[in-house]
């Protein structure tokens, strides 16, 4: 297996077409998109997406997303109904998966031996042309290693995935959107379950539905994999090297003495100065969920590198 790092190509025609013939050669390749980057495969072909499951170190039983260039090709992989394509006509492109029974055509290796497909069009034009350029749908996961935080740049995957077979990274910029997509599981039509919260808000989801949307229960703490609302929904993930400590109502005054060893992130930038030290960071000026949300993932692996 190779020890060198991923190379980055820019998107010009001829490294998408060089790409393409990668993957349809059974390659994998890092994808941008609006969400978070991608290790992409044809998700036509099993052995392709093996070696996804290989690169990540990720567990057979959790599926992967199928990822088009456009709606209309939904009946190639899914079987299809008016709520999901409502939900397509709405919202694709963009940072929406929706769940549904799934075609022949697509191996067991990505749905995990399951009957329904998880599916979506990425809004980045990149991904989209590249799919295109394929001629066959990809297969991606987010391109971290399982368990980690997931990648916002190119140069996050090629850090975080560099001692795999993983050869080439198309790089897309940054991920504008910066967290996954909203995952909706439309498997029955009449109960739209919501199994992962992301980049699309669940209300306006159920303002085109005209309904409200079950919400899986949070998975419990040290629940094991089967226990889980959903597959891949795990009681810990995207999680950083160094130990976290969620604190729902630190702010302002009430923040403690810090010990230098340690880092504080906020959700915006304090109004007190006192508390711009060098080991105090935000994620927004104002606390706009945007700004929160695209800045979140490349804060935490700054942190975990212990840049302060
Ligand atoms: O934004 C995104 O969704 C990114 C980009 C690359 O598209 N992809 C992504 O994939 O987040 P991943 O593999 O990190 O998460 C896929 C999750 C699985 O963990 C599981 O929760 C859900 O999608 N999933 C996939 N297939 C499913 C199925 N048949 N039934 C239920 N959930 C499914
Ligand atoms: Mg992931």
């Amino acid at each position: 297996m190779p020890k060198t790092k991923p190379a980055l190509y820019r998107p010009t025609s001829a490294n998408l077409t060089r790409l393409a013939n990668h993957l349809r050669r059974g390659g994998i390749v890092g994808v941008p998109s609006e969400t978070v980057y991608g290790l992409a495969a044809n998700a036509l072909d099993a052995s392709a997406c093996a070696r996804i499951f290989e690169a990540k170190g990720r567990p057979a039983n959790d599926p992967l997303i199928v990822h088009l260039s456009r709606a209309a090709e939904l009946h190639q992989v899914a079987i299809t109904n008016p709520s999901a394509d409502l939900l397509a006509n709405a919202f694709w492109p963009g940072p929406l998966t929706l769940v549904l029974p799934k075609n022949k055509c697509v191996p067991d290796i990505v749905t995990s031996g399951r009957d329904t497909v998880a599916v979506r069009v990425p809004a980045h034009p990149l991904f989209r042309r590249l799919i295109r350029t394929c001629g066959f749908p990809l297969a991606a996961p987010s391109a971290n290693p399982f368990g980690y935080i997931s990648p916002t740049s190119a140069a996050h995957v090629r850090d975080s995935l560099g001692n795999t077979e993983l050869r080439a990274i198309l790089d897309g910029g940054d991920c504008t959107i910066g967290v996954e997509s909203t995952i909706i599981d439309l498997s029955e039509p009449s109960r739209p379950r919501l199994l992962r919260p992301g980049g699309l808000a669940q209300e306006k989801i159920e303002a085109v539905l005209k309904q409200k949307i079950l919400t899986a229960p949070a998975p419990k703490k040290q629940s094991s994999e089967s226990a889980a609302p959903a597959p891949g929904m795990l009681p810990q993930h995207y999680s950083p090297h160094t130990p976290v400590k969620l604190h729902p109502s630190l702010a302002g005054d009430s923040i403690p003495q810090i010990p230098t060893n340690e880092a504080v992130l906020l959700l915006r930038r304090p109004n007190d100065k006192r508390l711009r030290k060098p080991n105090v960071f935000w994620l927004s000026p104002s606390g706009q969920l945007s700004v929160i949300a695209h800045n979140l993932f490349n804060q935490l692996r700054q942190l975990d590198q212990g840049a302060w």
